[in-house]
């Protein structure tokens, strides 16, 4: 007899409860304890511990010997996020707001990939004949996929088996269901089982995985944290609201860089590869503007030219405003503030705006001097030139430390035109890339003075 029981489990962190309680009490979220059956079925076909014996084991060397190759998705973009190509018999997450073009994607990929070996295409989500249409859109009717509207995990794994397939696609992992589990797709303990039998499945039979996840409001994957520890890689798939860029960014991978990122165009006839993305996110002014200044950032391992502008309007109300939109508005304050202490930029009843261009996020502290410049630039009214980039990172004691890659940025804003590089003395290169003219600075004062 199968024993069941009842536990509550919270659906943003996974935690599980006997008895409900209003809050969680792993994570402190209010109202989100579901109650879910858990059954004690056990998994038929396995044995226990008791099977395990000496010889189960292997060493490394004999593991390395026979590697597979990877699997070539068709996108070189796609590839370079996932390390250089599919590996087989992993399991990759992709998430994303909705409407992003995560079906576009995988969809293209499935088209791809199928010469290679048969793709099987999971959708729980929208029926054969919507897919068939996209797949019309998209020019790829004649691709040999397999597709199967499918919400049930086993049935799908089972389908894969049969198949042979050299990757399984499931198109939401948030609609799936496993038969032993009762709790409704989408719950937390569903979504946990429904992965753990896929990671099964790829990990046995080596059959690469990809699932499409759905995101939260507060931006995660929905149904926690759990997934991304379970699976391999995990991408997201992102975008500034109205632009036609779509910026895929592996924040896991197990086999690869993280913080690599593809560039993509959503266009009338899906989604289409950006190979050289450096320098789309620049507005390119004709005329030097006041309150802008280029910084080059490293993203994975690639340079990518980003435009940061501040704007210093005289505030109305008593409390001045600081608002950010690309740039952590904690990290904004704190650099004002040096640039108060430190370089006399006086502030008072100012209120500050400060934005990335192309609606790009700024993930590192190499873009600390390019903002404080910017909000001199500003509040003065003095354009800087437009041929300069600027980067480095800002210390509390007013000091401009190094950054990493700094010759590889320099290259990269050369090989665009900039002229003229302010950057932290350490990393002014032996030789200048041709046609630049690099200067380095060691405190913020001596940068702020230098045009
Ligand atoms: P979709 O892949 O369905 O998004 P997701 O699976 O992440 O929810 O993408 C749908 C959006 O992409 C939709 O708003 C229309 C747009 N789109 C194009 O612009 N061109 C195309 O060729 C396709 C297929 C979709
Ligand atoms: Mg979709």
């Amino acid at each position: 007899m199968a024993k069941s029981k009842e536990v509550f489990i919270c659906q943003n962190c996974g935690a599980s409860s006997p008895k409900w309680q209003g809050q969680c009490a792993g994570c402190g979220e209010w109202n989100t304890l579901l109650a879910e059956v858990q059954s004690a079925r056990p998994r038929s076909g396995r044995a226990g511990a008791k099977g395990a014996r000496a010889d189960a084991s292997t060493t490394l060397s004999a593991q390395a010997s026979h590697e597979q190759p990877r699997l070539a998705t068709g996108s070189a973009e796609l590839d370079r996020v996932l390390g250089g190509g599919l590996v087989p018999g992993s399991v990759t997450l992709i998430g994303g707001d909705p409407g992003i073009g995560k079906s576009t994607l995988m969809l293209q990929a499935a088209a791809a990939l199928n010469p290679l070996g048969t793709v099987l295409y999971a959708t729980g989500e929208e029926s054969l004949k919507q897919v068939a249409l996209r797949a019309r859109r998209l020019g790829l009717e004649a691709a040999a996929c397999r597709l199967v509207a499918e919400t049930c995990v086993e049935t799908i794994v089972a389908a894969a088996t049969e198949l042979r397939a050299r990757a399984l696609i499931v198109d939401s992992i948030q609609t799936m269901y496993s038969e032993r589990i009762e709790a409704a797709p989408g719950a937390v303990s569903q979504l946990r089982e429904c992965t753990a039998e896929l990671v099964r499945f790829a990990k046995t039979v080596g059959t690469a995985v990809l699932l499409v996840g759905h995101v939260t409001k507060e931006g995660q994957i929905a149904g926690p944290r759990v997934l991304e520890h379970m699976v391999d890689t995990v991408l997201y798939f992102e975008s500034d609201t109205g632009s036609r860029f779509r910026v895929l960014r592996s924040v896991k991978n197990r086999f690869g860089a993280a913080n690599e990122i593809g560039v993509f165009a959503m266009l009338e006839t899906g989604l289409r590869e950006v190979t050289n993305p450096s320098a789309i996110f620049l507005s390119r002014h004709k005329q030097p503007v006041s309150g802008s200044v280029i910084t080059v950032m490293r993203e994975g391992t690639r340079s990518l030219l980003i435009e940061v502008q501040v704007l210093a309007d005289a505030s109305l109300g008593a409390n001045p405003r600081r608002v950010s939109v690309g740039i952590d508005s904690n990290r904004l304050t704190m650099l004002l503030a040096v640039a108060h202490r430190h370089a006399g930029l006086a502030l008072p009843g100012q209120d500050i705006f400060a934005n990335v261009v192309g609606g790009v996020r700024l993930t590192e502290t190499a873009a600390d001097l390019a903002i404080v410049m910017a909000a001199r630039s500003s509040l003065r009214d003095v354009p800087l030139p437009n041929s300069l980039i600027a980067f480095g990172e800002l210390g509390l004691a007013g000091e401009i430390r190094p950054v990493p890659f700094g010759e590889e940025r320099l290259r990269e804003a050369a090989k665009h035109g900039f002229k003229l590089a302010l950057v932290p003395e350490a990393n002014v290169p032996k030789r200048s890339p041709e046609g630049m003219t690099v200067r380095g600075v060691t405190r913020l004062a001596q940068a702020l003075e230098a045009f």
